[in-house]
């Protein structure tokens, strides 16, 4: 596995073209129609924008997919690419799935958005993100609305904002005329009404229905759809997309009453599939639940017992599915047992990646598959819930009732774990240069910013460290293995899990689970990237107790404090660092966030998002200094 790294990486730096001043165009604020009804913000569904692709920084899914914090599977596959990895050509449309909510604002008005997260890079404003990278699926006014506290004038680098993605949700009367999705179209100025139905598949009543008469081009609008129309396959045929403008639309038949029923026939499978799943977990509690009563033989209560579980699990399955179910057809692939055996020749230890975790070729996709029991059920319920560039991304599940194994199945992260890349190798070590440690904190510390602020309840992963980090093919990072994650917070546990050198003090000592745990073992983290030192060494040391005494000025021979300090940094540098060169402010910037990570009171540890904002500076900082440290002849591709 020789990848690409670091020119993509470098180019990931270099190519960003925002320009400093854009026009702010005095428009009044566009937020009419996307409005929904505050007293109804628990609606909920799942809903798709029409998404091109465009040069520069946004002609290949993962690029897209990083943007949308979706998998590039989960465009890939509504979007009908078979290569997920293929570069896209100019203006391919794409369905991207997103989230639909009712987001209240205040108590009179509330908006029906997706709402992504997007750290503000140099030269971003409101506007241009929206109109450029965004493709004016929201408005520069609506950003302003959801982001209150920022002011936009003063953006900063790190600032991490929400940009509302207008959307819509099929309602009550929709859904009993077979809409199923809203799609978030952006009308283009070449489009009619009619032709855009009927690439749609639909007539164009139904849109105007939706939208009004008076649709105006850049207007953002709803097209409701049964099913996702098949966009026409520029894989092939085009690549001479010198002069041609976008494909063209296909013309696919209107709704056919046969063709409906077949639809809803899928739907129904769909949900039993999903229901399936439900009632065999359900299934499995109560089989479990009956074999420990067994030992205590009162056969009366073991028949009560059973009768409320499956009682209970029917109403509540009834209830989630209908909440989930649009969510679950859409997201995940349920895979049969014999695919999963077959792509890992029946988990032969030549597949296995650590573990329980097996690498495994279904359909010419790499996953990584994990075997296990019906702890399964936990992490499951987290990663529902969680949806982030920086988050390993679940892609399907299997169950198998003979063995009572359950399977998770992940996207494959190509270049293992950084664990693997700092500790095992010192070729590799010397491969990670200071701006891609730089990139993989950030990328930590994004991930870890969305679990701790983004979800409800909050979600601590419990178990940050660097063999559960995993670096994609472009060398950015994932998080991995939320196998002990925990939502809800501040609980007290008596049942001590982790990892030793990671494990905050607190926890240890009175098992407080907190976000602020995640942060002393994100601050391990980054040690371990600056020293290239493991979290414990081979006498039991743990890296965190040298943190204090670096970060601090003092000792030494320099006369200046400052100096002291620079000088303690600069010894206690990754020697594989030294060859390439890096700007000591960065390393210490570094340092001096990791020290504050791991102090010993969490109250005074920072949060993700103070942490985020540190790291971009440090970012800044490298970008600053070393220009020439680019041409380094160790970075070579492939
Ligand atoms: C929301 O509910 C409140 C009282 O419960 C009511 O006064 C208000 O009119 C409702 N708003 C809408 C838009 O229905
Ligand atoms: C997806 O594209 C392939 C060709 O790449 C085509 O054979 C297949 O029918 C398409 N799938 C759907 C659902 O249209
Ligand atoms: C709610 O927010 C909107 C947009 O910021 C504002 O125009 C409106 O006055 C606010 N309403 C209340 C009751 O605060
Ligand atoms: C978005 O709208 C602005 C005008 O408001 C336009 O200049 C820009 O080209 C549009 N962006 C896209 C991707 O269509
Ligand atoms: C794709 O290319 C192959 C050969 O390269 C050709 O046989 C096939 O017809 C093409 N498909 C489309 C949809 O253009
Ligand atoms: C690309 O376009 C040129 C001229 O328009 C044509 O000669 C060539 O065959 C095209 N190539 C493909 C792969 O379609």
């Amino acid at each position: 596995m020789r990848p690409k790294l670091l020119l993509t990486l470098l180019a990931f730096f270099f190519l960003n073209p925002h320009s400093q001043s854009q026009p702010q165009p005095l428009v009044p604020p566009v937020t009419q129609g996307f409005t929904c009804n505050p007293n109804r913000t628990r609606t909920r569904c799942q809903a798709y924008a029409l998404y091109r692709a465009s040069p520069p920084n946004f002609l290949d899914l993962a690029s897209i997919a990083d943007l949308f914090s979706v998998s590039r599977l989960m465009i890939s596959k509504p979007t009908n690419i078979s290569d997920p990895s293929a570069p896209l050509l100019p203006n391919q449309l794409l369905f991207v799935p997103i989230t639909c909510s009712c987001n209240a604002i205040n108590s009179t008005l509330a908006i029906s958005s997706a709402n992504l997260d997007y750290t503000i890079k140099s030269g971003d404003t409101f506007w241009f993100v929206s109109t450029d990278h965004f493709q004016n699926l929201t408005t520069y006014q609506s950003v302003e609305i959801v982001n209150p506290t920022l002011v936009p004038t003063k953006l900063e680098v790190g600032d991490s904002v929400i940009f509302p993605i207008f959307c819509r949700c099929p309602d009550q009367t929709q859904k009993s005329n077979q809409v199923n999705f809203m799609v978030s179209y952006v009308f283009q100025p070449s489009d009619t009404l009619s032709r855009l139905a009927s690439t749609f598949g639909v007539s164009a009543k139904s849109i105007s229905d939706v939208n009004g008469n008076s649709i105006k081009p850049l207007d953002t609008i709803f097209i409701p759809v049964n099913r996702l129309p098949v966009l026409p396959d520029s894989s092939n045929s085009s690549r001479n997309s010198s002069s041609p403008p976008p494909p063209p639309p296909l013309p696919p038949p209107s709704f056919v009453d046969k063709e409906r029923k077949g639809l809803i026939r899928g739907l129904a499978i769909g949900v039993g599939v999903c229901g399936g799943f439900l009632v065999l977990l359900i299934g499995f509690g109560v089989y479990r639940e009956v074999a420990l009563r067994k030992r205590g033989g009162d056969e009366e209560e073991e028949k009560q017992k059973r009768e409320f579980f499956v009682g209970k699990g029917l109403k509540e399955m009834e209830a989630s599915l209908m909440a989930d179910v649009s969510e679950c057809l859409d997201k995940y692939r349920v895979f049969k047992i014999d695919e999963l055996r077959d792509a890992t020749d029946g988990f032969s230890d030549d597949c296995l990646i650590e573990g329980s975790v097996y690498k495994g070729e279904i359909d010419g996709v790499q996953y990584a598959i994990k075997k296990m029991k019906w702890n399964a059920r936990e992490e499951l319920k987290i990663l529902q819930k969680v949806n982030h560039g920086n988050l390993v991304q679940l892609e399907g599940f299997c169950i198998d009732p003979q063995e009572a194994n359950c399977y998770l199945v992940y996207e494959h992260i190509q270049n293992g774990s950084l664990h693997s890349w700092l500790h095992t190798d010192d070729k590799r070590r010397r491969e990670l240069s200071w701006k891609s440690r730089v990139r993989i904190a950030i990328d930590v510390a994004n991930g870890l910013q969305y679990i701790h602020e983004h979800t409800r309840p909050r979600v601590v992963h419990k178990d940050i460290k660097s063999s559960n980090i995993l670096l994609d093919a472009n060398m950015r990072a994932k998080i991995a293995n939320f196998g002990l994650a925990k939502s809800g917070c501040n609980a007290i546990t008596m049942h001590i899990v982790g990892t030793q050198g990671y494990i905050a003090p607190e926890y240890l000592v009175d098992g407080v689970v907190s976000t602020k745990m995640d942060v002393f073992a994100f601050g391990v983290v980054l040690l371990e990237l600056v020293s290239g030192r493991e979290a414990v060494d081979e006498e039991g040391n743990v890296l965190w107790g040298e943190a204090g005494g670096i970060a601090m000025e003092g000792g030494g021979k320099s006369p200046s404090p400052e100096g002291r300090k620079l000088e303690k940094v600069r010894s206690w540098v990754d020697e594989a660092l030294m060859e390439e060169s890096y700007s000591i402010e960065s390393v210490v910037n570094v340092v001096t966030v990791a020290a504050a990570c791991v102090q010993r009171d969490p109250v005074k540890r920072p949060s993700m998002v103070d942490v985020v904002y540190a790291l971009c500076r440090s970012d800044e900082l490298f970008f600053d200094v070393s220009e020439e440290g680019l041409n380094n002849p160790n970075v070579t591709a492939r």
